[in-house]
């Protein structure tokens, strides 16, 4: 059970919680199990009391103190007040401690798996989707935390009491503390067969809610395009359909729900019945008093319960092991991508990176059987300002992402002065590298804080400036709020070409040695991509950049062109050189300027 093992190593930091806990627990049922015994024993001196020579006419109060039996009586009750205020306390003082610690454990995992995530290499990401891994940071880990909290609480509790209970049971009666435990291992396995039903079931109306859930979401986030089609009224049929299939699942679960504890006491019932029964028969023997009887009643009731605990906490058991494991999957990925180098002074903070060399890199994703990057050769000096060209698909953006190592080549090397970037401090490499990817994403947060979003404690000047290189102060000076203005769900939209221009702006801003572009200004129009470029010349020189475009306007001016074809650089040189080649670059070249002059007509 290495699974266990390791499940249980969380709980180390907490060891001193358990422990008392468990005492606490220990000590709440002991004075829980007190309590029968001094009802019988009020019962029995009750018997006494009847049969001794008492006034009725006296008021129970005056009763009570006044004759021995009342006295016993008076006493009793104190007892009993006592114990139960005892295993009250305990019962809290046990929360404290053992729920409590299972939410810190809780919090524990999910911040490893948060950070063992934030780590893990894009070929991770690759292969899961958002909805898995979210489950299982969310999910999995509150079912995990059920092994820590209710799992381990139940057992202790099972354990304790079962063992209490039952001692007391043999003391008073080992016969009929046989035929009071005969109902209970049913009691168990109808409780674990129903919590696995109701668990199951549950499942399923969840999916189904996302389902419906999800449904709206993409109803109302596209509810233009339903009015524009008039698609109204299938969209609310589509929707009724769902939310019809969801009441009845709902319904039937509600109903076993219902008869579960309908039918749990039907058992206990069963196993007070034979305790009345049989123990009916040991009075009328004489071997029995009634208070014996209303004890053993009392025992069984506290019995039933931690029962069927037993097979409740069987259930979630299996359920928080096959949690872990999905964990367990995440947490024991091989961060391929890891910083390799120790030198301190190789992490001075402004680094002097500059040139880029690829030495026969061959990358494929995984789960994909050929390579989009094929043995892919050559050097970028310092300053220089690169273009890359290609048909769609052909592997541009797959090959600018091995440069900030979000994949690593599966064959060959890629340098940064000199060094394999593998040698290098991932933290210091990323810094020193501006990159624009081809799919804008901006948060749900301020527009300036979706500038500054690569640096730590960036003035308002240092955002407004970069704004003002990528060309889009203008745009979110227009705003009402400014750079406060907020984007996203609750915020406005940007249009894509602003999107694009507010993602230069992020790079920018980081002041990087290099620079990647990926596609970025495929959303403006010409006019704005020039202003651009020219802004971004001045800014550029010095710096090392990679320009990948669609539209040779936008790259015309680089040193050196590679065309991308199928993985393989097939033709490199600057603007005039590939033009006079007479290859793909001419044929791109001749289609551009074709489709310009048609749109000028
Ligand atoms: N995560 C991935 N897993 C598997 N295959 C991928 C993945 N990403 C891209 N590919 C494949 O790799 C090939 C190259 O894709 P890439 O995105 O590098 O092309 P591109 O030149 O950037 O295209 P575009 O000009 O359209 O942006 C394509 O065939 C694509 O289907
Ligand atoms: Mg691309």
């Amino acid at each position: 059970m290495g699974a266990l093992k390791r499940l249980n190593s969380y709980l180390s930091k907490y060891k001193w919680a358990v422990v008392l806990g468990t005492l606490f627990l220990t000590g709440a049922n002991f004075f829980l199990v007190w309590i029968p015994g001094l009802i019988r024993k009020t019962m029995d001196e009750v018997e006494a009391l009847k049969n001794a020579d008492y006034d009725g006419a006296d008021t129970l109060f005056s009763t009570l103190f006044s004759t021995e039996a009342g006295i016993i009586l008076a006493e009793n009750a104190g007892y009993l007040i006592g114990a139960v205020a005892l295993y009250g306390i305990l019962l809290f003082a046990t929360r404290q401690t053992l729920i409590v610690s299972s939410r810190k454990v809780e919090f524990d995992m999910r911040n490893e798996i948060l950070e063992k995530l934030m780590k893990l290499p894009q070929r991770f990401y690759a292969k899961y989707s958002s909805g898995e891994i979210y489950v299982r940071a969310t999910e999995d880990v509150n079912k995990v935390r059920e092994y820590y909290g209710p799992v381990i609480m139940y057992s202790i509790n099972t354990i304790t009491r079962a063992g209490f209970v039952i001692t007391m049971m043999y003391v008073v009666s080992k016969d009929l503390m046989i035929w009071a435990l005969i109902p209970l291992p049913f009691i168990s396995v109808f409780a674990y067969w129903i919590t696995g039903y109701i668990h199951k079931h549950s499942i399923i109306i969840q999916e189904q809610y996302s389902e419906l859930a999800g449904q709206a979401k993409e109803t109302f986030s596209s509810i233009r395009l339903i009015k524009a089609y008039n698609r109204l009224d299938n969209e609310q049929k589509k929707f009724e359909k769902m939310s019809e299939q969801y009441r009845k699942k709902k319904l039937r679960l509600d109903m076993i729900e219902s008869l579960f504890h309908p039918a749990l006491n039907f058992l206990i019932g069963i196993s007070l019945l034979i305790v009345i029964w049989k123990g009916g028969e040991m009075i009328i023997q004489g071997s029995l008093t009634v208070g014996n009887i209303a004890e053993f009643l009392i025992y069984v009731a506290y019995l039933t319960w931690p029962v069927a605990a037993l097979g409740y906490t069987t259930n979630r058991f299996q359920k928080s092991l096959a949690s872990w494991n999905r964990i367990e999957e995440v947490l024991d990925q091989p961060i391929e991508i890891e910083s390799l180098t120790t030198v301190q002074e190789q992490k001075d903070p402004k680094s002097t990176f500059g040139s880029i060399e690829f030495k026969n890199v061959s990358f494929k994703y995984p789960d994909t059987t050929e390579n989009v990057i094929k043995n892919v050769s050559f050097k970028i000096e310092k300053g220089q300002n690169i273009a890359i060209v290609g048909r769609t698909g052909s592997g541009k953006t797959s090959l600018v992402q091995l440069i900030p190592r979000l994949f690593d080549p599966n064959e060959g090397e890629v340098l940064i002065d000199g060094q394999n970037i593998k040698s290098l401090d991932l933290e210091q490499l990323r810094s020193a590298i501006g990159f624009v990817p081809q799919d804008t994403f901006l948060f749900s947060d301020t527009i300036g804080d979706n500038i500054s979003f690569g640096i730590e404690g960036a003035t308002t000047e240092m955002i407004e400036q970069a704004a003002e290189k990528a060309q889009v102060k203008e745009n979110i000076l227009d705003f009402e709020k400014k750079f406060e203005t907020m984007l996203g769900e609750r915020g406005i939209t940007l249009s894509g070409g602003q999107k694009q221009r507010t993602a230069i702006a992020r790079a920018l801003i980081k002041d990087p040695n290099i620079l990647i572009f990926d596609d970025s200004l495929s959303a403006v129009d010409t006019k704005t991509e020039e202003a651009i470029l020219k802004h971004l010349r001045q800014e550029l020189s010095g710096r090392t950049t990679i320009m990948i475009s669609h539209r040779i306007s936008t790259i015309k001016d680089a040193d050196v062109i590679y065309y991308l074809k199928d993985g393989e650089i097939v033709e490199s040189g600057n603007h005039q050189e590939l033009l006079a080649l007479e290859g793909h670059y001419t044929n791109m070249y001749n289609k551009q300027i074709l489709e310009q002059e048609l749109a000028e007509i």
